[in-house]
């Protein structure tokens, strides 16, 4: 399917879109989101996808669940891997991603409850690492992330991947694991929980290296505060330092639908190798 009003372009082997708006960057997200299924559905009978919180794709799956209750989408041969979640946190808690799952997209849809998959912010910590292992070995055994949808941080984070100092070598194999949260990520957290005190500083995280492993990555990001950092992500040289960043390394599978606002630091780009 193809939009006029997007512009499109590589840029390290990347492809980048640019819609107009938010909402375009959504629907476009929705668009490539029921493809991947068709194409695994027809291909395999079955789709697995790997899904992402925040406030970027709330629109993506309110699209996906009109597009469900048309009639034109089914989820029953679908499974899901969500990116992250808070720990510990019952998955009964609004704020869990869990619950965000729920109330925008699982709660809507004809997925399977089994199959609809989120890191369990309940498990304890002695076996946190277990579980996580165990979630990737689920991915491994479903054969693998077709698609893999991700937003951004302010701080360039995918999932919960946040800056650090490691090497490239090293953060290229980051499993799926416990983490700490990022101050600018605990910061950008208050709106969900209030205050930056009160958010839960430590998180499951799908790794670099299991997101990077996805057959096609789709990645989000609208409005001026993310300029920058796509900037840095797309056209900076790679670094743990910026984990987005790290989409470098599987560019060819590489897609970013940017809003204007989100692209305005890549002006100099823009028609570069188109
Ligand atoms: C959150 C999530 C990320 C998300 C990012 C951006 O904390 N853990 O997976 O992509 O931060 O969020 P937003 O879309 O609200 O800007």
């Amino acid at each position: 399917m193809s939009h006029a009003d997007d512009r499109s372009f590589r840029h390290g082997g990347m492809l980048v879109r640019v819609a107009a708006d938010s909402r375009s960057v959504c629907l476009r997200a929705a668009e490539l989101i029921e493809e991947a299924i068709r194409r695994a559905l027809a291909a395999r009978g079955r789709a697995v996808l790997g899904l992402a919180t925040g406030s970027t794709p709330e629109v993506v799956y309110r699209r996906l669940v009109e597009r469900h209750e048309a009639g034109a989408l089914s989820f029953r041969d679908v499974t899901t891997y969500n990116l992250d979640e808070y720990y510990p946190i019952s998955p009964l808690d609004p704020r869990s991603y869990r619950s965000y799952m729920h109330r925008h997209l699982f709660g809507r849809v004809d997925i399977a409850p089994h199959r609809a998959h989120l890191l369990d912010g309940t498990v304890p910590e002695p076996f946190a690492a277990e579980h996580a292992a165990q979630f990737e070995r689920w991915i491994a055994a479903d054969g693998g992330l077709d698609l893999q949808l991700l937003g951004i941080g302010r701080n360039g984070h995918i999932g919960f991947n946040e800056p650090s100092e490691v090497s490239i070598a090293e953060a290229l194999r980051l499993p799926t694991r416990l983490v700490e949260l990022h101050p600018v990520t605990r910061a950008d957290a208050a709106r969900d929980f209030g205050s930056e005190e009160s958010v839960i500083p430590r998180a499951l995280t799908m790794g670099v290296a299991t997101i990077l492993a996805a057959r096609s990555i789709v990645i989000l990001a609208t409005g001026a505060h993310k300029a920058e950092v796509v900037a840095a992500a797309l056209t900076g040289p790679m670094t743990a330092k910026i984990p987005a960043s790290l989409l470098q390394s599987v560019a060819p599978k590489v897609t970013w639908i940017l809003d204007e606002a989100a692209a305005r630091g890549l002006s100099h780009y823009r028609f570069a190798d188109r």
